[in-house]
């Protein structure tokens, strides 16, 4: 399968992908075709570039406004065909036309166990709320804010000690294995939307 990657940050979860495609190029059923993002000089860009892949970077302060941006977002991604589109730590809100051309197959991960702790701040709202576990969520994307259907889930126990970064580091490593397995099973077997619930044959 043909994958895009957004990513605004330091684009561990795309290099999970891009090791995972290297380890087995055939076998694990997926294609990077071009990594995205909506900022200059972040890591994420510098691996797809290590990794010889085409980038593009859409900012929204080069747009005259928020739908604009999304438009100019969907173009750019639409020109590289995905199959899938991963948002592995994208830091925006997918609009209208981005959903309109991808719904359904948009792969977002997130840093705590949906439908608790949505939104950019979930390693630090689960931790400020006191709860003992909590995890990473790998979900595709719908209009709503980390709202759509869940494909899976992994657990990550909270100790006295954590702050949000040691934290977040200790969830990162489960999402990035989260992630690689899904979107490989997703790209090799296909699936399919039932309501709320996404079936991998
Ligand atoms: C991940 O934890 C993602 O869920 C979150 O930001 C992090 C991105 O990490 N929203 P990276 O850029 O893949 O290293």
């Amino acid at each position: 399968a043909r994958v895009v990657v957004l990513v605004s940050g330091s684009g561990t979860n795309l290099q999970a992908l891009l090791d995972a495609i290297a380890a087995d190029p055939g076998g694990y059923g997926v294609r990077v075709v071009a990594v995205g993002a909506d900022r200059d000089g972040i890591a994420g860009l510098e691996r797809a570039e290590r990794a010889g892949l085409p980038t593009y970077v859409c900012r929204v302060k080069d747009h005259a406004d928020r739908d604009a941006w999304d438009e100019a977002l969907t173009e750019a991604t639409a020109g590289y065909e995905p199959d899938l589109v991963v948002t592995a730590g994208f830091m925006k809100i997918v609009g209208r036309a981005f959903l309109a051309r991808f719904g359904g197959r948009i792969v977002n991960t997130h840093p705590a166990l949906l439908p608790s702790f949505p939104g950019a701040h979930g390693v630090r709202d689960a931790l400020a709320y006191g709860v003992k576990v909590t995890g990473c969520t790998v979900h595709l994307v719908d209009e709503g804010v980390d709202t759509g259907p869940i494909i899976a889930q992994g657990v990550v126990e909270i100790r006295d000690e954590d702050d949000e970064s040691a934290l977040h580091e200790r969830i990162k490593e489960v999402e990035r294995s989260l992630l690689v397995d899904v979107v490989g099973r997703l790209a090799r077997d296909g699936y399919r939307i039932e309501g709320r619930k996404v079936r991998i044959p």
